[in-house]
């Protein structure tokens, strides 16, 4: 609809001049036999012709455009669902939000509306173009060979303006991802008084955003004169030639006016054809991050395998991990096999490769070596959603979503209050919710930025106890928490644990000691395995690492309480 509207509305443009040729050289003459009423009447059909077409054609355009842009949109938040993770250590979450919420916005409206414009001015151009053709052909030549010089200049410069928006789009980045890592740090910055560096780092990128900025605008300022000049001498020649043929007797003063008109209106198309390479290459740079956004990053990978419960049988067998080919192995060669129901402690220094290890199993990433298996099929022909299912997870990093504590807790699972209430009395939250007014209705606002380290952390154990799956996994899940919280929490621990297979890093004794294994690992190598006990009778990296007492104090309160 919207381009025959606009074909139409083009098709129109010559008939302006063409109702002056008849008015001028009939109208204004007593001997001319012109109707009176007839040059008004088409002017008004014309004009009422043309604007219920350039109606039509901006409804078409506008409703094409925000069905695609919403469909773009939610194409790629799925994608942000499904996306290998690597895509959220490669891309800061400024610039993937940026993409998703702004850029395809702009990208879209710029470009359908610049390519319709376009569509419309080549039309009205090539219209104009056949009546001057039709009503004086020499002139119409003179005219055109200027054409060819404008086209040179526009090409040479819309090419340095796509640069520029490229560059500007990516110091438009880096200047959100500063200012989203001081709202992020903005303790440490004041802690450390490293105000004045991230002022310069700010400084430094906006002066770079201005120039970039100053550039396209100089660039795009000096086609639309250089097109404007260009048109000007078009004008200028047709003046005198038309003047010649006057004189000779070859042209009406209606023919001229004609002319001269339907050149003048074709500057508008010209001069707007110019600056269609702006919006053009704006819009196209800006969809091209949306698309790579779609296109190239690509999904998890995911099997078939599915079991409504995982009896919880974890085996590695020569695994090993590399986060980037050039970096030092994170995992070497780590051969391990969990039985069911079994509570594993992991130790080790920071670095040694715990976290990597857990991670593994809900497939945040995938080793680069060996394999893993769960109930003895391989982890990649589990099918996703039904392998995490089977996994809870306390990470070291809580994250908790803007949403009521109930929903928090009850994540992804039919929420059931009754539940939910018993699982946050179970992380020893009930005293903290009983005096929040909305009780666990309570919206948790940004990132939970209201809640102590300590309440997050028994916030999303208080979500591993409600999701109650076979695989239980906590990597430094009670390190937020002060001595007296964690006991409390660890009877909720105990309980988590005990029907279950758990995998559990901690540095403090008290949740090692229950464990019925402790695996020992040291750049990246599984060094020890065995029960508290065998370890410390070995006197390897264990016992020395017993010895100096954990990573806290009450390590050695409890060994002494042990001895
Ligand atoms: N996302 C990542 N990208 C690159 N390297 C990483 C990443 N996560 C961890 N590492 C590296 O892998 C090694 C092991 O890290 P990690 O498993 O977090 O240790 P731990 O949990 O025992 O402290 C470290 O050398 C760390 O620098
Ligand atoms: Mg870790």
């Amino acid at each position: 609809m919207a381009i025959a509207a606009t074909v139409l509305g083009s098709a129109t443009e010559p008939m302006v001049p063409a109702l002056l040729k008849p008015l001028l050289d009939r109208g204004f003459k007593t001997d001319g036999n012109l109707d009176i009423w007839l040059v008004p009447f088409f002017l008004m059909l014309l004009f009422g012709a043309r604007g219920l077409t350039a109606f039509v054609a901006q409804f078409g355009l506008a409703r094409v455009t925000n069905l695609g842009l919403q469909k773009l949109r939610a194409a790629m938040f799925d994608k942000l669902l499904s996306a290998k993770l690597a895509l959220f250590t490669d891309q800061s979450s400024s610039a993937i939000a940026n993409t998703v919420v702004y850029e395809v916005q702009n990208g879209s409206h710029l470009l359908v509306n610049a390519v319709m414009r376009l569509a419309r001015d080549v039309l009205s151009v090539l219209a104009l173009v056949a009546y001057l053709l039709y009503l004086n052909w020499k002139l119409t030549l003179v005219v055109g060979l200027m054409f060819p010089a404008v086209i040179v200049v526009v090409r040479v410069l819309s090419k340095r303006l796509y640069r520029l928006t490229k560059e500007s789009q990516r110091a438009t980045d880096e200047l959100a991802y500063v200012v989203e890592e001081n709202v992020l740090a903005h303790r440490d910055v004041r802690l450390h008084g490293a105000q004045t560096v991230q002022a310069g780092r700010f400084h430094l990128l906006s002066v770079s955003l201005r120039n970039l900025s100053m550039k396209s605008t100089v660039t795009h300022a000096g086609m639309s004169a250089l097109t404007q000049l260009m048109a000007a001498a078009a004008l200028s020649a047709v003046i005198s030639i038309a003047l010649i043929q006057s004189a000779q007797g070859a042209t009406t003063v209606g023919s001229f006016v004609a002319f001269i008109t339907a050149m003048l209106l074709l500057i508008a198309p010209i001069k707007s054809l110019s600056d269609a390479a702006t919006p053009i290459t704006r819009g196209l740079a800006a969809l091209e991050r949306g698309v790579h956004l779609l296109d190239l990053i690509e999904d998890e990978s995911s099997g078939s395998f599915k079991l409504a419960r995982a009896s919880g049988d974890i085996r590695f067998e020569g695994v090993s991990l590399r986060y980037k080919d050039d970096a030092a192995a994170a995992l070497q060669d780590i051969s391990l096999r969990v039985q069911p129901g079994e509570t594993v402690a992991i130790v080790g220094t920071s670095g040694s490769g715990k976290s990597s290890l857990v991670n593994l199993l809900p497939r945040f990433r995938d080793p680069n070596a060996g394999q893993i298996l769960l109930d003895g099929v391989p982890l990649q022909d589990w099918n996703l959603g039904a392998l995490r299912s089977q996994i809870a997870f306390v990470s070291q990093h809580v994250v908790m979503l803007n949403d009521s504590i109930a929903s928090n807790v009850a994540l992804g699972q039919q929420l059931d209050r009754q539940k939910v209430i018993t699982c946050l009395q179970a992380a020893n939250l009930e005293k903290f919710i009983a005096e929040l007014p909305q009780g666990i209705d309570t919206l948790l606002g940004h990132n939970a930025m209201q809640l102590s380290g300590g309440q997050r952390q028994r916030l999303a154990i208080a979500r591993a106890l409600y999701k109650d799956a076979p695989i239980l996994i906590l990597d430094e899940a009670t390190s937020a928490l002060d001595t007296e919280s964690e006991q409390a929490v660890q009877q909720a621990i105990e309980r988590l644990t005990l029907s279950r297979t758990s995998l559990i890093i901690a540095h403090r004794l008290s949740t090692i000691q229950h464990a019925d294994r402790i695996l020992m690992l040291d750049g990246g190598r599984l060094i020890e395995s065995g029960t508290h006990a065998q370890l410390l009778a070995q006197g390897g990296a264990y016992s020395h690492l017993y010895k100096l007492g954990f990573s806290n104090d009450d390590a050695k309160s409890q060994s002494n309480t042990m001895s």
